[in-house]
């Protein structure tokens, strides 16, 4: 099952994916696949994983015919090899970090190996969780083709929930398959949804439902800590094992 996190810069897209890795993790749905697909990456230090390379620079390094392959070693084998390098391997989570945007040259070839890459490991783990960057560049280049649901992170604005509308519309046009498509408003002080319920039902989604405002979780960003180690009982936490419980099928 592929879930894709989509949304503009700052709406709360990573926080969001993570804490529904430790949900999907928790509820033994695991283990996830993180790919993050957000050029600025951030995922592995929600996540708590270091990554040493990016998918963008293996694709630049086989972009660049001058480099040297080991002996024997057609190009196919190499960057397939080198691929399966670019897995951070953690307990239950591992995170493939694609980083960007593609320098010059040619990177077809590459990404049609990408993409038979990354349909295979989607088949080797039960849920795969993506986090987008705002324009859905990685989802317009068709690596990831199948995207069961889709997750639209707003924070709490009229402007958050418009630019959400359109995010929707760019992905429904991208014919990626998506099954169900849901909205997620964050950053919610209570009693605010109301007037902006309006807005909502503008956007077509299906309201998965808020998290709210939680000072644990920016004390944790301040302090450079994952957020996966946040306690269970933190608001944002508790709301994202809500949301996962009713948008994801159980198994
Ligand atoms: N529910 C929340 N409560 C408090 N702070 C939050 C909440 N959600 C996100 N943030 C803060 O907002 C900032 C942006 O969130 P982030 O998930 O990185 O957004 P995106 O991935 O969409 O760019 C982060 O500094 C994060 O700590
Ligand atoms: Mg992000």
């Amino acid at each position: 099952m592929q879930i894709a996190v989509a949304g503009k810069g700052g709406g709360g897209k990573t926080t969001f994916a993570a804490l529904a890795i430790r949900e999907l993790v928790a509820a033994g749905s695991g283990p996830v696949l993180a790919v993050d697909a957000d050029a600025n990456a951030n995922l592995g230090e929600v996540l708590g994983l270091a990554f040493q390379e990016t998918i963008a620079d293996i694709l630049a390094e086989m972009a660049d015919d001058r480099r040297s392959r080991p002996g024997g070693m057609s190009k196919a084998d190499y960057l397939n090899f080198r691929l399966h390098q670019a897995l951070t391997e953690g307990p239950e989570v591992d995170l493939l970090v694609m980083g960007g945007p593609e320098g010059p040259g040619c990177y077809c070839y590459a990404n049609n190996l990408l993409r038979q890459f990354i349909e295979q490991k989607a088949r080797d783990y039960p849920v795969l969780v993506l986090d987008n960057e705002a324009g859905l560049e990685h989802l317009s280049r068709r690596t990831t083709r199948q995207v069961d649901i889709l997750v639209v992170v707003s924070d709490a604005t009229v402007r958050g929930i418009r630019s959400a509308g359109r995010i929707y519309q760019l992905a429904t046009r991208l014919d990626l398959g998506i099954r169900r498509s849901c909205l997620v408003v964050n950053r919610v002080r209570e009693g605010t949804l109301l007037e902006l319920e309006a807005e909502i039902g503008q956007t077509g989604l299906e309201l998965a439902g808020c998290l709210p405002f939680d000072p644990a979780v920016e004390t944790w960003d301040r302090q450079g800590k994952p957020l996966v180690q946040l306690p269970d009982d933190a608001p944002a936490v508790a709301a994202v094992r809500e949301i996962v419980k009713r948008i994801v099928p159980k198994n």
